[in-house]
């Protein structure tokens, strides 16, 4: 379900000061996404007519986490939540028509329901603006909504400019609101930043539209937790916390084996199949995706990868951008990174790093091997210490190894180079040359035996020893 025409107005400037960071709030991370995405995809679902977003502090960065989802409008510097939708003034005028819908950038909770709700009764009580509250039994920082005689909204009063009987005030604001256009721009043209913190604040633009005899409604949150703001690291922590238990009792329910829900992470956007077990302290990042049977863990890290039905990637992994096929194993203590594919059934081992390499179904690569740049087709076995030299210290060139063939340990296959269908290569060579199908080739020093030479060295010794 959409609403009918509207434009959002995301305000995304603030510096955050609370948090004590550098970076920009909304680009802090919540279960793997940085905070505004949360309003974004809300706002996104409801079907604006457009999307305009306020930045500032860390304005490009912002910009470039966000390219393509809005239009940018800079406020330099962020003097208020009112300055930052004055500061997309010109871009409101041009639709004066369409209610705009202002959303705070730090609401972790808010869902697109909520703000449908919001819009609904925006729109069917006429009202020149409509924000949305939350009940709280302790209201702390948050700007206090109050009320006339007759229950009517009259004002908002930030916790910073409020009585000790204004505090007491248990219903609060959101940060999310609906306006008639022209009514919001002529208020907000009025805006004095005469309180606390000497900013311009939207909020102050509710008694604005009373004094002018305007509707105002307030749309009450069902769950006080869709009016939760992050304004510190701790609450950013906590939050974090909350989500993290969200995503993993959802998993649980679907059929996922969550070993330890208290050292499990799974990302936002990762999807894991029912019946894939998740061992203590797996994380799984990015849009990595997780089929049936497959277990993981425990300490394995997997960002933006696939791991196939009934594969297994054993301790201690770190794998990133690759797809590992059905019934293989990787690990434990292997690095697989991006552009890799391990076939089916095969297996990686202990101390193996793999980068833009193929290993084919059914491969083995089992201890202390780099492979990089290598395509390497089926039923091959990689012996330990097996390294590919791909780079000479300028560029990157690729190896081949076809189906079959069967690698020594220690070999060095020096880059280009290709190993035919059913070849051998002798343990401890270093290849530099192809080698042809179903051959054997050896890159090594032949071998010296000197008989009885151990035998007259230790006597030598001996000797020496008995003089002194
Ligand atoms: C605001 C509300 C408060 C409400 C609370 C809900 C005001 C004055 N107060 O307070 O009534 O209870 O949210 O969480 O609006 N921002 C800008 N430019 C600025 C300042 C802020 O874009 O100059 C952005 C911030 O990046 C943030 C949002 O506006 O996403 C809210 O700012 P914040 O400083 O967190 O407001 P609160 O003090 O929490
Ligand atoms: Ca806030």
């Amino acid at each position: 379900m959409t609403a009918p025409a509207f434009q959002a107005v995301l305000l995304a400037a603030g510096r955050g000061t609370r948090m004590r960071s550098g970076r920009a709030k909304v680009l802090h991370s919540l279960l793997g996404e940085p905070l505004l995405e949360n309003v974004l995809r809300a706002v996104e679902a409801t079907g604006p007519a457009a999307i305009v977003i306020v930045v500032g502090h860390e304005a490009a960065r912002v910009q470039a986490v966000f390219a393509g989802r809005g239009e940018f409008v800079l406020q330099d510097p962020p003097l208020g939540t009112g300055h930052a939708v004055l500061s997309a003034r010109t871009r409101l005028a041009k639709t004066p028509d369409l209610p705009t819908l202002v959303l705070n950038g730090d609401l972790p909770l808010l869902t697109t329901a909520t703000l449908l709700r919001l819009l609904a009764a925006h729109r069917e009580r006429r009202a020149a603006a409509t924000l949305l509250t939350a009940r709280l039994e302790d209201g702390g920082g948050y700007g206090r909504v109050l009320r006339d005689a007759d229950g009517r909204v009259r004002a908002i009063v930030e916790a910073k400019d409020a009585s000790a009987e204004v505090s007491a005030c248990r219903e609060i604001n959101a940060g999310a609101y609906v306006f008639e256009t022209r009514r919001l721009l002529t208020a907000l043209d009025g805006l004095l930043p005469q309180n606390a913190q000497g900013e311009y604040y939207l909020t102050d633009v509710v008694a604005s539209l009373v004094e002018r005899g305007l509707p105002v409604e307030a749309v009450l949150a069902e769950d006080p937790g869709e009016a939760l703001g992050i304004n510190t690291l701790q609450e950013l922590a906590d939050i974090n916390r909350l989500l993290r238990e969200r995503r993993l009792v959802a998993l649980m329910a679907a059929g996922v084996v969550v070993e330890d829900p208290a050292t499990t992470w799974v990302a936002r956007d990762a999807v894991v199949e029912p019946d894939a077990v998740l061992r203590p302290f797996t994380l799984l990042e990015g849009r990595t995706l997780v089929r049936a049977g497959a277990a993981v863990g425990p300490f394995a890290r997997i960002v933006d990868s696939e791991i196939g039905a009934r594969a297994q990637v054993l301790d201690h992994c770190l794998l990133r951008e690759c797809r590992v096929g059905a019934g293989a194993a990787v690990g434990p203590f292997a690095h697989i990174r991006p552009d890799t594919v391990i076939g089916e059934g095969a297996k990686v081992g202990n101390f193996v790093e793999l980068k833009k390499t193929s290993l084919g179904e059914g491969s083995k690569a089992p201890h202390l091997s780099y492979l990089g740049d290598a395509q390497i087709g089926p039923g091959v076995n990689i012996g330990a210490g097996t390294i590919t030299c791909n780079y000479d210290g300028e560029t990157k060139h690729p190896t081949h190894i076809e189906a079959g063939a069967f690698i020594g340990s220690n070999a060095t296959l020096v880059a280009p180079v290709r190993i035919g269908a059913g070849a051998y290569v002798a343990a401890g060579s270093a290849i530099t040359e192809d080698v042809p199908a179903d051959s054997l080739a050896l890159g090594r020093a032949h071998q010296v035996r000197k008989a009885g030479w151990a035998k007259a060295r230790r006597e030598r010794r001996a000797a020496v020893k008995a003089k002194a």
